[in-house]
């Protein structure tokens, strides 16, 4: 492993992730390719910008001749893919981008792994492709698949066609599955940078359902190791779940991130669900601990660290917060928050 491509590096969770490995390891080259689609940000790249051993390719993962041109002007020989499309509303308002990249793009990755015989292939998935978790369970890597938006099936078709390739082509791959992530640079669309940047404006947050499902939060470093370790110590051909281990219902997390700061809970709003809500997610991570990887954070030191990064980088989340995001806004909210007697 010397020259490693990482897709989606300009995203939230890839650019974590490079940060991390441009400073761990000063002896690989890690080349980026984003499309910079409306959640990729070269400000999340700005720390490593500099550094002689970070370079970055603006391109499609869906994209073959590109793909390939940027394998053979690096000389690639690992993919670590984190290019997606990743909201959940977004993919019920319109799924077509979610095959292209998801689905399509992975296909394509794989294609230029397998002919230009990578030596690791990574793929980041998601707990959601175990669909929604019953009672007091803990998907394990082997559990079937059960996807229920979208979203969740188009990232269910990457991994099967991963599982394919190692089957099919002894292509060397891996998969890990993150629980919800947060932490800096996470564009303001998700949960908790959505409500942390609307409640600095004391504007109404809207709480889907009754509140009461039951995510996984993972500090995005935390995830970033474990990706990583992954990378490093997994065995071809295996999965490996990321999990927290920190299940909260949304409403306390909410009511949290509002004490923290400082801002009334007359803010929180209660509208209209998410269409095929799933109620829980749990993931057994142990597999991947028996492998190297170890939480660094609490939940609570990674949530104050999270709040006072956006109390303290406005400029950051205040750009994106215009024009399409804006218009996004609106068809995702106006009709929920209305229903709830609000207006925009
Ligand atoms: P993100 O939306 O912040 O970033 C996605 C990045 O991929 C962006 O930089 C975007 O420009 C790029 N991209 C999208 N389509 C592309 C394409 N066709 N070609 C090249 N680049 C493209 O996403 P994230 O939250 O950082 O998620 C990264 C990965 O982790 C995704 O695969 C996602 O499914 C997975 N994941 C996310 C979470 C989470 O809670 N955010 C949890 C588990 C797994
Ligand atoms: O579980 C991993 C997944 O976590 C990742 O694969 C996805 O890429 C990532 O987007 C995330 O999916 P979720 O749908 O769980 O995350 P989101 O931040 O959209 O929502 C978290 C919870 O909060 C969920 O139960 C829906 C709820 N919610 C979300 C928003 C945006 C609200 O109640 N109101 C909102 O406005």
């Amino acid at each position: 492993m010397k020259n490693i491509l990482v897709t989606g590096g300009a995203g939230f969770i890839g650019s974590a992730f490079v940060r991390y490995a441009v400073e761990k390891y000063p002896h690989y080259h890690i080349i980026v390719y984003d499309k910079l689609t409306y959640a990729g940000n070269l400000e999340n790249l700005l720390p490593v910008s500099q550094r002689a051993n970070y370079h970055f390719v603006q391109g499609d993962i869906a994209d073959r001749e590109a793909v390939r041109g940027v394998i053979e002007q690096y000389g690639v020989d690992t993919i670590v893919n984190f290019a997606a499309e990743t909201h959940v509303d977004r993919s019920i308002l319109d799924p077509d981008a979610f095959i292209m990249s998801n689905v399509v793009g992975v296909h394509i990755l794989l294609e230029a792994a397998n002919h230009y015989k990578m030596e690791r292939f990574l793929h980041v998935s998601t707990d959601e492709v175990y669909g929604d978790i019953e009672g007091s369970y803990f998907s394990k890597e082997n559990d079937p698949f059960a996807p229920n938006s979208p979203y969740a099936a188009s990232k269910a078709g990457g991994d099967l066609m991963v599982r394919a390739y190692h089957v099919t082509h002894g292509l060397n791959t891996v998969i890990t599955r993150g629980s919800n992530t947060f932490g800096p640079y996470q564009y303001p669309e998700k949960l908790l940078p959505l409500f942390i940047t609307e409640a600095i404006d004391d504007k109404p947050l809207p709480v889907y359902g009754d509140g009461m499902q039951v995510r996984d939060w993972l500090y995005v470093d935390d995830h970033a190791m474990g990706v990583d370790a992954a990378l490093h110590n997994g065995v071809a051909g295996e999965a490996y779940n990321i999990a927290g281990e920190n299940l909260q219902h949304n409403i306390d997390v909410i009511r949290r991130l509002l004490s923290l700061l400082g801002k009334p809970e007359s803010l929180i709003k209660f509208v209209p669900d998410r269409e095929g809500h799933d109620r829980r997610y749990a993931m057994d991570c142990a597999k991947l601990r028996a492998i190297g990887w170890q939480r660094q954070y609490s939940f609570e030191d990674a949530l104050t660290r999270t709040v006072e990064w956006y109390k303290n980088n406005e400029s950051w989340w205040r750009k994106i917060k215009t024009g399409e995001y804006l218009e996004y806004y609106k068809r995702q909210y106006a009709a929920r928050l209305a229903a709830a007697g609000v207006s925009l």
